[in-house]
């Protein structure tokens, strides 16, 4: 049986990746029919159309249809595909401006602005989970991807698995960095999103030493708005270990306070400069019988993961990748039902996370601090409870004093109040 698939966050500048990324299994997911939704229908329409002449021009066999209730949107699905910011972009620059003036990295996934985007996507997330088929599989991009994923497991019926691609580009960092081939190459990836780390590393299966390759590492390599090589060098050095592009927030805190402050300019900002020009392209784009849009959002890693983990489902792949579901003894040192990122095997029945063992000392408190935070912020933003929020960013390692926590909670509530029905 083919596949229906719907989309929430059709409109999302990530689509023409996704659309690729379908393309791209086009075969394997032949006869799909692909449900689009979006709160922008001027987005929907122009991702609609763009979809259609891309799947037509590639002689692909799949149906696209627009559809604007969201209920009506996940009847049936066996594949709800969640990619959406609450809020949009706007909401993300508070996300990112509101921790830094109160001396605290301003980011739209980790610390207090991923705390108030967690507050706005819980909910949306919850909503679409009882909305959707007691069967189907979300998979979810929407940040923090991890806590919409723990939310949803622990305070739905329904199934999820949560996604990030971090791991694809940072693995081409640290081969990079250690002067392997990215072919062939496999990490093992593990922790909390946005903050995993790798002792072992295979290339064509054979175990790779690390430490004498650590020990000599030279940083290098140019930065990225995510990825920083030189940073990431100079921790794998100091750790033992290979680190998530995201760790410099944890280990360069006040250094990246400096550097946002003095830019003057939060990413929001500089996305919503450039997406007019993003969108004016694919709406040119989109009717011409052999579309070419812009690649600029998310890179071709992005939309080919998402399908890659819907094949592996739809066709029993039983295929290895890295995923955020529950530990359930993967991780050694974590509860059984914290949602982590680590390899998994994923088949008809979802994914199965390997044994992968222990995070490594020195990375290990940092991990269990980061989790208990997440625990916390995705039972707040279900319950909208203000003492469990203050109590999930009082856990988190970037806050170190409760007043700033009370000012940042306040400000960020009431800043996004119009998402935040829960805390009403
Ligand atoms: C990476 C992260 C995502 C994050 C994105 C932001 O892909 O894994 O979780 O949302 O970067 O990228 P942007 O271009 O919006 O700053
Ligand atoms: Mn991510």
């Amino acid at each position: 049986m083919s596949p229906r698939i719907t989309v929430v966050g059709a409109g999302s500048g990530y689509l023409p990746g996704v659309i690729r990324g379908l393309l791209h299994r086009a075969s394997d997911l032949a006869g799909a029919e692909l449900v689009f939704h979006d709160v922008s229908d001027e987005h929907l329409q122009v991702m609609t159309l763009l979809a259609r002449n891309m799947f037509a021009a590639a002689g692909a066999d799949f149906t696209v249809r627009a559809e604007t209730s969201l209920k009506t949107a996940v009847d049936g699905a066996d594949f709800v595909f969640t990619t959406f910011r609450p809020g949009g972009l706007p909401a993300r620059h508070l996300d990112e401006s509101i921790p830094l003036k109160h001396g605290i990295v301003g980011q739209e996934t980790i610390g207090p602005g991923g705390f108030l985007m967690a507050c706005r996507s819980v909910p949306v997330l919850l909503e679409i989970a009882r909305a959707a088929p007691a069967d189907a599989w979300i998979i979810n991009y929407t940040n923090p991807t991890n806590i919409v994923t723990d939310a949803v497991l622990r305070h739905s019926d329904a199934k999820i698995i949560g996604l990030c691609d971090q791991w694809v580009g940072d693995t081409e960092v640290w081969a990079g960095l250690l002067g392997l081939p990215v072919d062939g190459l496999e990490i093992d990836w593990i922790g909390t999103n946005h903050g995993t780390w790798a002792e072992r590393v295979r290339l064509n299966g054979e175990e790779v030493d690390l430490a004498p390759r650590l020990a000599d590492l030279a940083p290098a390599g140019e930065a990225t708005p995510h990825r920083e090589p030189v940073r990431m060098a100079e921790l794998g050095k100091a750790l033992g270990l290979l680190v998530n592009s995201y760790a410099k927030y944890y280990y360069f805190h006040d250094d990246v306070v400096r550097e946002l402050r003095d830019k003057g300019r939060t990413r929001a900002e500089e996305i919503m400069a450039m997406l007019p020009g993003f969108y004016a392209q694919v709406a040119a784009e989109a009717g011409k019988a052999d579309p070419d849009p812009s690649r600029e959002r998310g890179g071709g890693e992005h939309g080919e993961f998402a399908v890659d983990v819907i094949c592996a489902i739809q066709r029993d792949e039983r295929r290895r990748l890295i995923l955020n579901t529950r530990n359930q003894g993967s991780i050694a040192s974590l509860e059984s039902d914290a949602v982590v990122e680590t390899p998994c095997i994923v088949g008809r029945h979802g994914p199965t996370p390997l044994v992968m063992g222990e995070i490594p000392r020195a990375v290990r408190g940092l991990t269990h601090a980061i989790h208990e935070y997440e625990r916390l912020a995705a039972d707040a933003a279900t319950t909208g409870d203000t003492r469990l929020a203050l109590q999930a960013l009082l856990a988190h390692p970037f806050v170190t004093n409760k007043r700033t926590a009370e000012k940042i909670l306040e400000e960020g509530l009431a800043a996004h109040s119009a998402y935040l029905p829960q805390f009403g």
